[in-house]
């Protein structure tokens, strides 16, 4: 039976196995605890003889199991630390990267290139009233971008009796940075503003960065030249041919209307055309013009003293324009691929 016994350890191929093999030895009714029981039985004499015999087997058998236990234990180990095993010369996963969006990309870019010239950024608040956003502009109360199907307002008014709004430009934040800092200013004025259009070129939403300088004796010519230097800065070529255009806003006087455009390497002008009409090659790319005297005077400073220019920019057009993306909804759809294929992922 011990040589059985040991044949079957040697067979057995799991822990589970080996411990019935045990049970059936010695187990209380294992043949090998009987077998011990018969000791009792005996003579003195007989148990003498008998009594280390089967103590040897009873050892025997009880090495064997703790032997086989032991290896089929070391092979299970074996076998889980191979299965869950990290194999460290493995490529890593590719995991989805999060960057930073063409939008805000353009704005630090413009705050950099900006600040080389001695800009500041200043903010205001994207829920403005309608003082500060059309008022102080002299915007009259006629003007029809304050009607409401073109500005979105909130019900309320705050407490000096103004109309409450979402924030249509950032020109707003030339008024607010005068009355507060007061002149002489460079400012640029990043942020989002809100108008009640929707299509494929216009949303919601949309960004501005909004300009302002105001100092002693400025004129057009340093309008021209800041402008020039951020474009060929901005995209990083030379040959940028601007165009500037008479144009009409409220709060600017003179006010002008800026293109761009190129040439290829040839020479040949991709943006700009041979035709000069309006729209036709030409990319129309900003408003701007020296600040009305009156905007300055409602900013509670004197316009014989302090004069300045001032632009205001779209800048997710500006990200289409350097990028070369076509639909300006895709910006706000988070869509990763579309960041991706425009080179914006990691
Ligand atoms: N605020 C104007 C707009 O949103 C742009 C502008 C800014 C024009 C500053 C002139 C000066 O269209």
């Amino acid at each position: 039976q011990v040589a059985d016994t040991l044949e079957r350890l040697h067979g057995a191929d799991s822990v589970d196995a080996v411990e019935a093999i045990r049970v059936e030895a010695l187990g209380k009714q294992g043949w090998l605890s009987g077998l011990m029981k018969t000791l009792g039985k005996m003579t003195p004499e007989e148990r003498q003889v008998e009594g280390p015999r089967i103590q040897g087997l009873r050892a025997r058998v009880a090495d064997a199991i703790a032997d086989r236990k032991a290896v089929l234990e070391a092979a299970a180990l074996e076998a889980r630390l191979a299965s869950e095993g990290i194999d460290l010369t493995l490529p890593a996963p590719a995991m989805p990267q999060g960057s930073v969006h063409p939008v805000s990309q353009v704005m630090d870019e413009l705050a950099e290139i900006f600040a080389d010239l001695g800009f500041a950024v200043a903010t205001g608040p994207e829920i403005e009233d309608d003082w500060h956003n059309f008022t102080a502009l002299n915007m009259a109360e006629t003007h029809p971008a304050r009607a409401m199907h073109d500005t979105f307002y909130f019900p309320d008014v705050d407490a000096e009796g103004r109309r409450m709004l979402l924030r249509t430009h950032t020109s707003p934040v030339q008024i607010r940075s005068m009355m507060k800092q007061g002149a002489p200013i460079r400012i640029i004025a990043p942020g989002r503003v809100y108008r009640s259009d929707s299509d494929a070129t216009h949303t919601p939403m949309f960004h501005q960065v909004e300009g302002l300088v105001i100092d002693k004796d400025i004129h057009l010519g340093h309008l021209k030249w800041t402008l020039e230097t951020f474009l060929k800065a901005f995209f990083e070529r030379e040959d940028i041919v601007l165009r500037l255009r008479p144009s009409y806003f409220p709060f600017t006087e003179p006010s002008v209307e800026v293109d761009v455009g190129w040439k290829d390497e040839n020479g040949r002008r991709v943006l700009g055309g041979d035709g000069d009409a309006p729209g036709h090659g030409w990319m129309e790319l900003l408003g701007s013009g020296m600040v009305n005297r009156r905007v300055i005077e409602f900013a509670g400073l004197d316009p014989d003293e302090w004069q300045g220019f001032a632009f205001g920019v779209g800048v997710d057009r500006l990200a289409m324009l350097k990028y070369g993306m076509d639909d300006l909804r895709a910006f706000f759809d988070g869509d990763h691929r579309w960041l991706a294929h425009y080179g914006f992922s990691a």
